[in-house]
């Protein structure tokens, strides 16, 4: 239901627009639960603290069934036989953050994190940014306010979709999907946390003392969340007895859980009558015994470890990984495990031939935990492992870096590294050349047809035809394409490069401020510093690499075969044809003079003052009159990033 919208985008993105234009026009109409307020908060310099209601608690955990009967033996001590014949509300246990929802009047004011269970820390713009966290309760009938508990989570595909992103960009990658949604949730700027892909789910409603709800059990609960318009996990279960908890806990564990695209850590069952639940009072505070954590078996397995094996990355950088026994992990085969860097290796003594525990963290990537000593063979163990001294490709005798543990291939030449330099090179990010896939790459570099990314634009499609599973179309295909991407922006060419520490967004920056390859090849270090974000690793590495005899070299080969070392600085066009157009306020990134330029160069006018005639505003922090004027007459309001898009088309 929540995901299948009832109109059409384009007749939301219609209505969406009017109602700006309406709020802006009367400002006092606008509602904290108005779509419009889904962003629009401007970043905070810090978070702040919020109270909960009710403290947000935490569970015990059960490993097994054996301790759910001692669970409930405990609850029946204490509660008599009520408890068994309440039976029990079972549900998955999302593995997210978890978060307070604050509804007044059915209208949410405030959001908050967990922090320590008793303060946490407001979050309220960024949960609004989650379109499945309701503005406004559906129904008539909700309490005057109420704190909605649940838990924000980030489903594995839209994690790994931000993932290949995030490398592609150059920005370190997360961890596993709760990391990832914790800190989509503490983003200061609102933006960012609509940018990443998170859920919502409901299971539990906290009131201020002396209200009642109007339900008496934690089944009827979800419903009525659900009734609201409050998602709710899936596979809930009510259950009669125990023996059906460990039933739907081992279809969970054995049939559900790798079926979702959420990661979840566990079930949680309560005892469904909600009366009962402030007889059974609380833990030492904390864990309230209405409810317990059935927890699987960890997500850890036990191997071989068969080898060490090294790779070059696209910088030089060689990095370990270690070969296994094939082991099924939480569902999956795991084969191989990252080992991250040779001090690892040495810290946690890994040695081939060891027994070894794996762990497939947030359920993504295969972890090793390390050795298990008692089944290393005491009378003749493995010997200590030693970090290569060449490259496995070249055989260039490797450096040790500035970061610890690393050791690097310092050979430019090098096929390994040019490998992936290819790689990275046609990637999306970068020259976004269709069709040269990992495979392609590694098969036209194993036909020794290229070496460096200046060769791609020599090939063509008679030589391609030569080779394996190259039909005459694909061969034309793929030259045509390698052809259409010698007029990417400079900046795309510049990251494209794949220089150390310049990702997506710092190429962009520097290619804006150069426009020209050639002044990018001459900046110092202090021209780059004066760049608005850059920092001296960066910098510096910038600079090293332009310096290097054989950087320039190919350079000059990129610039012989006519590839653009231009960064477009203004958009020309029509796009603005006939507009007339006043500018207000300062702008985030161009200047007064870069924008008028902007809107000229692309067929509009620039006027100083606001009339019926004005097709609409740009504005920009600090602007007054003549957007209140704006508001006035109805003209048009849009900001700097808009502008931008229009001209852009
Ligand atoms: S009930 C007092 N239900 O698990 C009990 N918690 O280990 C309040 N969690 O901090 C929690 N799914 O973030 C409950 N269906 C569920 C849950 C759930 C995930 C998290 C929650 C809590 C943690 C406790």
């Amino acid at each position: 239901m929540l995901d299948r919208p009832t109109i059409s985008d384009a007749e939301y993105d219609k209505l969406y627009r009017e109602l700006l234009r309406l709020e802006e026009e009367y400002p006092t109409l606008r509602t904290a639960d108005s779509p419009t307020q889904r962003v629009g908060a401007e970043p905070s310099s810090q978070l702040v603290k919020h109270t909960h209601l009710v403290p947000m608690l935490s569970l015990s955990n059960a490993f097994n069934d054996e301790e759910l009967r001692a669970w409930e033996e405990r609850l029946v001590r204490m509660a008599g036989d009520d408890v068994r014949r309440s039976g029990y509300n079972c549900e998955l246990k999302i593995d997210g953050a978890a978060v307070s929802l604050t509804y007044r009047e059915g209208v949410l004011v405030e959001g908050a994190t967990r922090g320590n269970g008793v303060i946490g820390e407001s979050v309220t713009a960024n949960l609004r940014t989650i379109r499945s966290v309701p503005l406004r309760l559906r129904g008539s009938d909700h309490p005057f306010i109420m704190e909605i508990r649940g838990e924000v989570y980030m489903p594995f595909s839209g994690f790994e979709r931000m993932n290949e992103e995030r490398v592609a960009a150059g920005d370190p990658v997360f961890a596993n999907p709760r990391n990832a949604a914790a800190g989509a949730l503490r983003q200061l700027d609102p933006k960012i946390t609509q940018s990443r892909p998170l859920s919502f789910f409901g299971y539990a409603i906290a009131l201020p003392d002396g209200d009642d709800l109007p339900v008496s059990t934690q089944n009827e609960l979800l419903d009525l969340l659900e009734s609201w318009g409050i998602p709710v996990a899936p596979h809930r279960r009510c259950c009669v007895g125990l023996t059906d908890v460990y039933e739907w806990a081992s279809d969970v564990e054995h049939k559900i859980r790798g079926s979702l695209d959420f990661a979840i850590d566990g079930g949680v069952v309560k005892v469904n009558s909600l009366a009962l639940w402030p007889e059974l009072g609380v833990v030492g505070g904390r864990e309230p015994r209405y409810a317990i954590a059935r927890k699987f078996a960890p997500d850890i397995a036990e191997t071989t470890l068969r080898a060490i094996e090294v790779n070059v990355g696209r910088t030089g950088t060689i990095n370990p990984y270690a070969v296994l026994d094939a082991v099924e992990i939480g569902g999956a085969q795991v084969k191989l495990a990252t080992l991250h860097n040779f001090d690892l290796v040495a810290r946690k003594d890994l040695r081939v031939g060891d027994v070894v525990q794996v762990k497939r963290a947030g359920e993504v990537i295969p972890q090793i935990i390390g050795p298990v000593p008692d089944k290393r063979d005491a009378k003749h163990p493995p010997e200590r492992y030693t970090p290569p001294t060449h490259c496995p490709s070249c055989k260039t005798k490797l450096v040790t870096g500035a970061e610890l543990g690393m050791l690097y291939c310092p050979n430019f030449d090098c096929p390994g590294r040019q490998l992936e330099s290819l790689v990275h090179f046609a990637s999306r990010g970068a020259m976004d050349i269709r069709g040269l896939s990992y495979a392609r790459i590694t098969q036209l570099v194993d036909a020794d047809l290229v070496r460096d990314a200046a060769d791609l634009y020599d090939l063509k499609a008679s030589q391609l035809v030569e080779l394996e599973r190259f039909a005459e179309k694909s061969a034309w295909q793929l030259v045509e394409a390698i052809q259409a991407s010698k007029s990417q922006p400079l900046s795309k060419l510049l990251f494209a490069l794949g220089i150390a520490n310049i990702g997506e967004i710092a190429a962009k920056q520097i290619a804006k401020r150069f426009g020209t390859m050639d002044a990018i090849a001459n900046a110092s270090v202090d021209d780059v510093l004066a760049i608005h974000g850059m920092g001296d690793t960066l910098a510096e590495s910038l600079v090293s690499w332009f310096s290097d005899k054989k950087t320039r070299k190919l350079i000059e080969r990129l610039r012989e075969r006519g590839l653009n070392f231009e960064e477009p600085q203004t958009h020309t066009g029509s796009a603005l044809k006939g507009a007339t157009v006043v500018i207000t306020g300062t702008l985030p990134t161009l200047s007064r003079e870069e924008a008028s330029a902007l809107v000229e160069s692309n067929g509009g006018r620039i006027s100083s003052s606001v009339s019926k005639k004005t097709r609409f505003v740009v504005a920009g922090e600090e602007a007054g009159s003549k957007l209140e004027k704006a508001r006035q007459l109805g003209v048009e309001v849009i900001d700097e990033a808009e502008l931008l898009r229009r001209v852009r088309g």
